[in-house]
């Protein structure tokens, strides 16, 4: 849908007062972007001349996030209204352009083939402005949409402006318009700002054509919550629940099981394969990829990470910027940080924490510990409680284990070390040299058995203790001496 005599002008100037907020509006997140980013997002797939972000409040930021999208920021200062942030993008649109799609910063629900939609209509239409207008059961704040008895547009009106009667209109403004540009221009020059905010509103401007008996259409959108504005913070969260709610749905439509689809958190650039199972309480974020058949544990949280096919991750996980490829078992509470690469058949279990570290195929950790700037190699054991000492209070330091190597349980490797291919290591050891392949290491202290010495302990204790046992000549002093609290508390 190219549309190379066509500007997009996003109004993202604004300071968002209702919000309550130390963060510009459109910088505010839902479904795991901010809300610019999904506009421009939007707005970028129509192919336009030139896309404009006008900006001011919190210029430099904001505009850092849109000319990093491919937007070209304009400066609004002050911020004198909606009318004025388009005479401000002026500036920065070329000659060729014939018609302007206007798009608020705060409405990120809305889709690409929409605008394509309302492009059309405006061209089919012959009008020198089209509205995307939408039905609403609760037109709350919404500028309304006036029409006259023939069904024509004639104005929109502010709700704070409205008379009881245009406060019933259920059809409202989205703030998303198309322009024919040179019968804009002269009609920008005459907004007044003669309302409450003393702004130059560009909803002004479609009374103004209609004086002047130009032809203003407005297009129903099919879908209303495409238009939703976030003004509040309740705003913000009913959009982002839209947004988890479209991204449940497309998964569902691919084939992906999802119990109780309302508890789950899922970024808009999820990807999950066919008839993976996502349990309730499930949060996957940012540009997490998982393969087919998998099962995502309840809980867990996914940021960032890629998962192969048949992987189980059992309840209470985390895996964050890590990989886990076909057929690993994770959890239940594992955890996967920075770096943490699983390959194929590699189990970890409870309680293990795993960060910049590889664990080859069929290697296994299920119990209790840290496996920090590791490689280990395939088919290894790692027994419970196992930590890799990587940092030695300067420096991260790299523990390397062979191939199918046993780590005993409670062992220590402090880093940088060597296991070597098939080695054994005793439970408990603390291994600061290096093992070669095929040995065993032994790095604890020497276990020596004293005979019968517990008894004769107990023998000794109670010779002390006049016959009695050690429990109850331990308990008789303290009773005695609360009685004898008691009774000086009394006198
Ligand atoms: C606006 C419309 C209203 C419509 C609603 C839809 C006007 C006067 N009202 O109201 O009819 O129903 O959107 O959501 O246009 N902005 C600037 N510069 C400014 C002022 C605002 O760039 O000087 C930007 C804001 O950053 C925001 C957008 O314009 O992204 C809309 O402003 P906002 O204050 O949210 O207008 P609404 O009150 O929602
Ligand atoms: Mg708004």
């Amino acid at each position: 849908m190219p549309a190379n005599d066509t500007v997009v002008i996003i109004l993202a100037a604004g300071k968002g007062t209702r919000m309550r907020s130390g963060m510009a509006k459109v910088l505010h997140r839902a479904g795991g972007r901010t809300l610019l980013e999904h506009v421009i997002r939007a707005c970028r797939r129509l192919k336009p001349l030139r896309l404009i972000a006008v900006v001011g409040h919190q210029a430099e930021q904001v505009g850092a996030v849109a000319t990093s999208l491919g937007a070209q920021a304009v400066v609004q200062q002050p911020q004198r209204g909606t009318g004025h942030a388009v005479q401000m993008a002026r500036r920065a649109i070329p000659k060729s352009a014939k018609l302007a799609v206007i798009v608020p910063g705060d409405a990120p629900l809305l889709r690409a083939e929409t605008l394509a939609s309302l492009l059309d209509a405006h061209r089919r239409g012959n009008a020198v402005a089209t509205i995307l207008s939408a039905d609403l059961d609760d037109p709350g704040e919404y500028g309304r949409i006036v029409r006259d008895a023939e069904g024509r547009v004639e104005a929109i009106v502010e709700q704070k402006a409205a008379t009881p009667e245009q406060r019933a209109i259920r059809e409202v403004n989205s703030s998303i318009y198309c322009f024919t540009l040179e019968k804009l221009w002269p009609l920008l020059a005459a907004l007044r700002p003669e309302n409450a905010h003393h702004e130059l509103y560009l909803t002004d401007v479609i009374a103004l054509l209609r004086q002047r008996n130009e032809r203003v259409l407005a297009q129903i959108a099919a879908d209303s919550n495409e238009i939703l504005g976030c003004n509040t913070r309740a705003h913000l969260a009913e959009v982002d629940g839209v947004f988890r709610a479209r991204k449940a749905a497309e998964l569902m439509d691919s084939g992906v099981t999802m119990y109780l689809p309302q508890t789950t958190v899922l970024d808009s650039d999820v990807q999950a394969g066919q008839d993976t199972v996502i349990e309730p309480g499930v949060q996957l974020l940012g540009a997490t990829r998982i393969g087919a058949r998998c099962r995502i544990g309840a809980g867990s949280v996914l940021r960032d990470a890629r998962v192969g096919d048949d992987v189980v991750i059992e309840p209470y996980s985390l895996l964050d910027s890590s990989r886990a490829d076909a057929k690993a078992q994770i959890g239940p509470f594992s955890r996967l940080r920075p770096g943490a690469e699983l390959r194929a058949g590699v189990r970890v279990g409870n309680f293990v924490e795993v960060k910049n570290a590889v664990l080859h195929e069929g290697a296994k950790a299920l119990h209790l510990s840290y496996l920090g700037d590791a490689t280990i190699g395939t088919d290894s054991n790692i027994g419970a409680g196992t930590i890799t000492c990587n940092y030695d209070g300067v420096a991260k330091n790299r523990t390397t284990i062979g191939e199918r190597v046993f780590i005993g349980s409670d062992t220590a490797l402090v880093a940088p070390v060597r296991v070597g291919d098939r080695a054994y290591v005793g439970a408990g050891s603390v291994i600061t040299d290096n093992v070669p392949p095929d040995a065993l290491a032994l790095a604890r202290g020497r276990q020596t058995n004293k005979p019968g010495w517990a008894k004769a302990r107990r023998a000794e204790i109670a010779r002390a203790t006049g016959g009695r046992t050690a429990k109850k000549a331990g308990r008789r002093p303290r009773r005695r001496a609360a009685k004898k609290r008691v009774a000086r508390r009394r006198k």
